[in-house]
């Protein structure tokens, strides 16, 4: 694994060969696509097929008879329980998800032979914490009644976004800034989607859920500054 960019042999730039680019251009000009139509027509393919699509699965009912028996169990469960359990559940995908980011992020960082250990133990600290929150999680779903074993179609959705983000992390060849840099996205997504949730859950009439996810919260404010932190200073010592 690089440290990182280096100067090579690159031919994806047109400036690699301008007599080949002026060729390309009177290509465009002179070959026509085979296939009808321009770009409105997928638009239009697209609009019809979001008309006739069903949702992406279903929430499964929240106080079942299993759920009405915790004594935990919150009575009040709003004027749209589904919702919040939905998102829920994208939480506790996207904080599942996380933690397994970040056990790949601190291979990486290990593969370095000369492995700075602050870097690991930030991450370390970071993929704790992801952890605490999955269960954190995970309680309030069951407080709600409801089953956080279930797919609810925001954690489908969740898993499917974070699809390019794994890929970064896991594919061998990328350096310790490029993985920052996708747990940054990772980050902001996370910090960005507590604070909704808390808004939600109280909204939503639950201000004991709510009051438990503060906490989450300030952890992941702390996230995104040491993510951003990390990435700033790997970049700035490579530019100086
Ligand atoms: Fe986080």
């Amino acid at each position: 694994m690089a440290d990182s960019a280096k100067l090579g042999t690159n031919f994806t730039g047109v400036q690699m060969s301008p007599k080949d680019t002026k060729r390309l251009l009177d290509a465009v000009n002179e070959i026509h696509p085979d296939v009808p139509g321009d770009s409105k027509g997928i638009m239009l393919e697209r609009t019809t097929r979001a008309e006739d699509a069903d949702r992406i699965g279903s929430v499964p009912v929240p106080g079942s008879a299993k759920g009405m028996l915790k004594s935990t169990f919150d009575m009040a469960l709003g004027k749209s329980p589904e919702l919040l359990v939905d998102k829920l559940g994208e939480r506790l995908a996207f904080e599942r998800s996380g933690v397994r980011m970040y056990d790949a992020m601190i291979a990486k960082a290990k593969a370095i032979s000369m492995a700075d250990s602050d870097l690991i133990g930030v991450l370390q600290h970071i993929r704790d914490e992801e952890f605490e929150h999955m269960n954190m999680v995970a309680e309030a779903i069951e407080t709600l009644g409801a089953d956080p074993t279930a797919q609810t179609p925001c954690a489908d959705i969740a898993g499917v976004k974070s699809m390019g983000v794994m890929q970064v992390l896991t594919d061998p060849r990328t350096n310790i800034a490029q993985g920052i840099n996708a747990l940054l996205t990772l980050e902001l997504e996370d910090n960005a989607a507590w604070e909704l949730l808390i808004e939600l859950a109280e909204a939503g009439g639950h201000p004991r859920i709510a009051k438990g996810f503060h906490k989450a919260k300030e952890q992941e404010d702390d996230h995104l500054i040491k993510i951003k932190t990390l990435l700033r200073r790997d970049l700035v010592r490579q530019v100086q």
